[in-house]
């Protein structure tokens, strides 16, 4: 038998419910899973103090997915069969989540992502997927969301488009800002493309300039645009330079400089500079555990393990395909982004924001709702 407490390295104990965590803790975009990883284990500490879920203590267990769409293969694999967990967290990006998706529904274990956006995460062919969640609005929103900014805030009647072509989050981004920009009378003038882990963009961004955009939209991660950002504007491009929630990151402003990012905008899930009282509290108990201000990362981290705790408490069970039926029917779950209901395709339906960087710091410009 096993002591009160002590936790099992297989098989379920009657005292503890077992979470995977399947996250980017190495690797390109590291410090993405790390803060959504803080975010969750912020929710399971005051779960626990707070007694626990239907009794039980929860326990999360965490695989490192490097960074890589076939580590997060790996790494899904292993939480399910070896740990046995009731359900899994993660990944952050879209590619990585994409890859781990068949084997939660192979499996019947639900797994639920705090940040891919992608849209096929849900919904692949017209279907939904049984066992996919997330806890984020989703790409057509967020493209839509920078287009109308680009052709309303900022009149831009012309824009170029420089993705990540190894990211299907990049991709798909691309697609939605495009419709949504020629929608409000706008023109795409070009598109280039870049690969994750490339330094030197000059070449292209020397061509990009030649075209004179209005904007430029750069929806990828933050090693990439701040590296981006920094040799646009030493090649002498002023116009405002757009992104996505990829670039989120504090690392953002030591790669590119507080300077470069200036005239750059992006949206995102949520600022820790919002006076609800659901933000302000969240934003203390976070800075009092690790020190800093929580990325959106790290608030849509906890607010994805309050909405699994929530269906464990309803499902009244850690069996997977239970918990499955219940996050199903989430609903009004009132969290740090936000109001929580998921759809018919297991996606919130939630408001975003756009960002502004000036001087390093980012800066709260408005509110978009569904
Ligand atoms: N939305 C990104 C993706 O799907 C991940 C991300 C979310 C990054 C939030 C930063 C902040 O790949």
């Amino acid at each position: 038998g096993l002591v009160a407490g002590c936790s099992s390295s297989t098989g379920s104990n009657s005292k503890e419910i077992k979470i995977g965590a399947n996250f980017e803790l190495t690797g390109g975009v590291a410090n993405f899973g790390k803060q959504t990883v803080n975010g969750i284990m912020l929710a399971f500490k005051e779960v626990n103090e707070a007694g626990g879920v239907n009794g039980k203590k929860l326990v999360l267990v965490q695989a490192d997915n490097k960074s890589e769409p076939s580590e997060a293969a790996n790494a899904v694999t292993k939480l399910i069969t070896q740990d046995k967990v009731s359900a899994v967290l993660g990944p952050v990006t879209s590619s990585d989540v994409l890859a781990t998706l068949q084997i939660g529904q192979d499996n019947k274990v639900p797994i639920i992502t705090p940040t891919g956006t992608n849209p096929s995460i849900t919904v692949d062919n017209g279907q939904v997927r049984p066992y996919a969640f997330r806890g984020c609005f989703i790409d057509p929103f967020q493209g839509q969301v920078m287009a109308n900014f680009a052709a309303k805030t900022l009149k831009a009647k012309t824009a170029v488009i420089y993705i990540d072509s190894s990211s299907d989050y990049s991709k798909g981004l691309s697609e939605s800002f495009e419709a949504a920009f020629t929608k409000n009378g706008g023109q795409i003038i070009g598109k280039e493309a870049f690969l994750q882990k490339d330094q030197d963009f000059k070449a292209t961004l020397t061509k990009i300039k030649g075209m004179n955009p209005d904007v430029v939209f750069i929806p990828a991660y933050y090693e990439e645009v701040g590296k981006i950002n920094k040799q646009a504007r030493e090649l002498g491009i002023t116009v405002p330079l757009l992104g996505t929630d990829g670039w989120d990151d504090s690392k953002l402003v030591e790669i590119a400089g507080a300077a470069a990012l200036n005239n750059g905008f992006f949206s995102n899930h949520y600022s820790p500079e919002d006076k609800d009282p659901r933000v302000v509290k969240f934003v203390e108990a976070y800075k009092k555990e690790y020190n800093e201000a929580p990325s959106a990362l790290a608030a849509l981290g906890y607010d994805t393990a309050l909405m699994l705790i929530d269906a464990i408490k309803r499902a009244g069970s850690d069996d997977p395909g239970k918990i499955r039926d219940a996050l199903e029917k989430t609903k009004d779950l009132q969290v740090v982004t936000g109001i929580l209901t998921l759809d018919e395709s297991h996606n919130p339906v939630k408001s975003a924001v756009v960002i502004e960087m000036k001087d390093g710091k980012q800066v709260f410009r408005e509110k978009v709702n569904p």
